[in-house]
Formats: C-alpha cells, sequence, structure tokens
C-alpha cells in the first residue's frame, strides 16, 4: 500500500452491492474525493495509462498546472485531431488535466465543459480557471466545469445536440449504468459528432463478486465493460460501431487483488464513436487526404487500421465513408469513385476487411510485434521484414526485430509526457 493512501483504502476486501447505484456512486466518490490524494497512491496501473503523445499535446499539458496534473487518474490519450473551435464536453473530468490541454487546442473560439460528482476533484480544476486563463492569453475563460452525474447530464443542464466532441478518461467503467452513460452522451452531440474515449475493458463478463470489490471498483478494474458488450450498447443507443483507436495492457500489481480477479484480463482502449443520422450512408469510395489538420499535415490516423497518408489515394468502406463525409473530417479529404485499379493502402497489421474493434485482438497482434516476429494477424508490415505497425501512431516496432516498445510506451524521443518518466528512463536498455 502507498504510504500516502488513507487507511480506508487498505481493506481490499470491503465490498459494496452493485445493484444499488447510489451506493456504487458513494463509494466512487469517496475514492476520488478522500482515499486518492495523488495518483501515487493508485494500486493498480489500470488509470495511469502513459500513451506516446504528439509534440502539439506534450507542449499544451506542460502548460497545466502541477496540482492539476498529480491528481490526473486517466488511462489513455483521449485528444482526438482536428478540434479548432470545437465545444468539447469531457464526462468524469476530474482535476481537469484533459480540459486544460483541450482548451488550448479548440483555441479561444472554442470551449470545454467538465463534468464531475465529486467536490473535491471539482475544487482542483476550479482553483486554476483564471491560472490557465491567463498562460493561455485569452480574453474570456473558455474552460467551465459542473458539478453532475455522467448518467444524467440534462439534471446538470446539458442540452441536445450541443456538443461537436465529448471525451471521457476512464471514467465510464466507474458508472454503475454505462448505458445511460452512453445514451446521454448521444443526445448531448451534434450530429456529425463524436465520442473519444479511453476507458478500461474485460476480456469476459466480469462476474458480480468481483464487481462488489470496492477497491478494484474504484481502481477502474471491475467496473468494466466486457468489450464485446461495448459494441452491443453503442449500436443500442444509436452510435457508428465503435472505432478502435489503441490499446495497452493492465496489470494488476497487487497479489490479493489479482487473486480476487482470477484470469480475467484488462485493457485500457480508445475508442471513437460517431454519431451519424439513421439515413446518412455512403458508399464505399476512393478517399485522398489533404494534409489539412493541424499537426498531421504529412498524415492522419484515424484509428488502428485506418492511417491516410497525405496525397495518398485510399480505398475507403462504406462505414469510414460514412463517418468521414459525415463529420468534422469532411473537408480535409477529397473523394472520388473507387476504380478496379485503385492503389488501396492496406493498415498494417490490423485485418482491413472489417472493422476489428477487439482490444485483446489488438494487444496480441501489437506483442507478436513486440517479439520481433513478422506481425501475423493480416497486413503488411512494411516490406523487407521490418516491423512498422502504425496503428495509432503508437506501436512502432524497431527494425532488428527484439527492441520493440510496447503497445503505448514508445520511447522516442522526446516522446515522454509527465507520467512516462519510467519508460523514459528505461530507454538506455532499448526500449520500454
Ligand atoms: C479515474 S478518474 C478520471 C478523472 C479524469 N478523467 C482524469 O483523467 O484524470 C474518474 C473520475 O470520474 C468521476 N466520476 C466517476 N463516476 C462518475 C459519475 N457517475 N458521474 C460523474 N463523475 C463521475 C470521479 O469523480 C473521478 O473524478
Amino acid at each position: 500500500m502507498s504510504c500516502c493512501a488513507s487507511d480506508k483504502s487498505s481493506d481490499l476486501t470491503a465490498t459494496m452491492d452493485v445493484q444499488s447505484e447510489g451506493e456504487v456512486l458513494d463509494s466512487v466518490k469517496e475514492y476520488y474525493g478522500k482515499v486518492l490524494k495523488t495518483d501515487k497512491d493508485l494500486k493498480t496501473n489500470a488509470c495511469t495509462g502513459g500513451m506516446r503523445m504528439p509534440k502539439h499535446i506534450r507542449d499544451a499539458l506542460s502548460k497545466v498546472h502541477d496540482e492539476v496534473v498529480t491528481k490526473y487518474y486517466g488511462c489513455g490519450l483521449v485528444i482526438p485531431d482536428s478540434l479548432e473551435g470545437c465545444s468539447v464536453l469531457d464526462l468524469g473530468s476530474g482535476s481537469g488535466r484533459d480540459c486544460y490541454t483541450v482548451a488550448q487546442l479548440v483555441g479561444a473560439k472554442g470551449s470545454v465543459t467538465g463534468i464531475d460528482m465529486t467536490d473535491e476533484q471539482l475544487d482542483v480544476a476550479n482553483k486554476y480557471k483564471e491560472y490557465h486563463r491567463e498562460l493561455f492569453g485569452y480574453s474570456e475563460n473558455n474552460v467551465h466545469f459542473v458539478k453532475g452525474y455522467i448518467e444524467k447530464l440534462g439534471e446538470a443542464g446539458l442540452k441536445d445536440n450541443t456538443f461537436d466532441v465529448i471525451i471521457s478518461n476512464c471514467v465510464v467503467n466507474l458508472s454503475p449504468d454505462k448505458r445511460a452513460v452512453l445514451s446521454e452522451a448521444f443526445r448531448v452531440l451534434k450530429p456529425g459528432g463524436e465520442l473519444y474515449f479511453s476507458d478500461v475493458y474485460a476480456s469476459k463478463p466480469v462476474p458480480k463478486e468481483v464487481q462488489e470489490n470496492k477497491v478494484l471498483w474504484g481502481e477502474c478494474i471491475s467496473g468494466a465493460l466486457y468489450w464485446d458488450d461495448l459494441m452491443k450498447i453503442a449500436k443500442e443507443v444509436g452510435f457508428t460501431k465503435p472505432r478502435l483507436v489503441t490499446a495497452s495492457h493492465i496489470s494488476i500489481d497487487n497479489e490479493k487483488l489479482q487473486s480476487i480477479v482470477g484470469d480475467i484480463k484488462f485493457v485500457s482502449a480508445t475508442y471513437r464513436l460517431f454519431k451519424i443520422p439513421a439515413d446518412v450512408n455512403y458508399e464505399a469510395t476512393q478517399g485522398i487526404y489533404d494534409g489539412t489538420i493541424t499537426a498531421c499535415e504529412k498524415g492522419f490516423v484515424f484509428d488502428a487500421q485506418n492511417e491516410f497518408k497525405t496525397g495518398d489515394v485510399v480505398k475507403i468502406d462504406s462505414d469510414l465513408a460514412t463517418i468521414l463525409r459525415s463529420t468534422r473530417f469532411a473537408d480535409d479529404f477529397s473523394f472520388q469513385p473507387t476504380t478496379d485499379t485503385d492503389q488501396s493502402k492496406a493498415g498494417c497489421c490490423l485485418p482491413t476487411k472489417e472493422n476489428n474493434a477487439d482490444p485483446f485482438k489488438f494487444m496480441e497482434i501489437s506483442d507478436s510485434c513486440t517479439t520481433g516476429g513478422k506481425c501475423q494477424l493480416g497486413g503488411s508490415c512494411g516490406s523487407g521484414g521490418s516491423k512498422s505497425c502504425g496503428s495509432g501512431g503508437s506501436k512502432s516496432c524497431a527494425s532488428g526485430g527484439n527492441k520493440s516498445c510496447g503497445s503505448d510506451k514508445s520511447c522516442g524521443t522526446g516522446a515522454c509526457g509527465k507520467k512516462e518518466d519510467s519508460c523514459c528512463k528505461s530507454k538506455s536498455s532499448g526500449c520500454c
């Protein structure tokens, strides 16, 4: 146990009634309001997902106040491209790290709203509003925090069709009613809007007796959805099929907690879901990315299976064509009819024929890259047996085979954000 955690967190066997939404919410509030003081108090690495960050995001993050950053408990990078001018909502915004980072990317004309239910987290977030406004040079604050439940955004005053983008970092798993969260997110998104979020997923449904463990739930483990249930819920509430961006392993480095969990595996995964009117459907096409998204001038990584190099002609299936043509990305692509001789560029490593959203399969492929072999499950991995796996921009496997970086802990020069020190320190040994 961490030296800083309160006594309350030491009872690793404390249980709660997961059928009682109130009890779950109170337990989570206590965990994030009273038990955890900083990220060092966490017992698993579920809420500290490291992530290779593009430079413009690292630069923005470096301006966020230290106190906000030390209370960051996210599990992924929830900052999609092309945010200028957007209105963004952060579900479970915590101390506000992602909100203050995104505030710089949306610019003075954009806005960020963070919603959280825990007073202690909101207090830290609100404390630095003026500090960040001044630092960013904005005449008016473009970040606001509201207190409320992500299952009931209406009660917090959030109206239909309001936001261009919703982000969320390691929060949905903590909710006792995930369906309500996704349904509310769908409601408040504008048509063409996107939910881009990182969360923890299980390799199979988590049994009730494991869910009942308060610490495991608070640590973002036992409330995790079986990944395939996300596909079902997303469809039921009206979203497009989730597109997997990236995934990484989660380890429970505590024997007692591991024994409760048994053989269930957990990953942190980032998905993008779009709200597209049901009657909108485009045919398969050829698309050319025009290089117009800020910080993606050379290419744009859409998800684990689709990476567009600027100017390349790429075959796009009907699902992806519908997304690209109906969202904020529409102006960044030129489209032309498909031909028999089109130069389709196969994505690396993941099969391209279907939208494969299984994060465990992704990890299998990713691991096969890191062990130095060829990426096994479809796709080619670069010419001459070199193993560059472009998915999510985060899995650069060094040539030579055995000095590969793990799924999201690339130690490339300057690639490490504040949370990746341990990864950077081991850089000298070849990689993470
Ligand atoms: C793991 S932390 C992540 C915080 C933040 N996204 C970050 O990356 O630092 C979970 C946060 O979600 C909030 N939260 C959990 N369940 C919630 C709910 N049902 N409604 C509103 N906030 C919730 C907690 O209060 C906590 O601040």
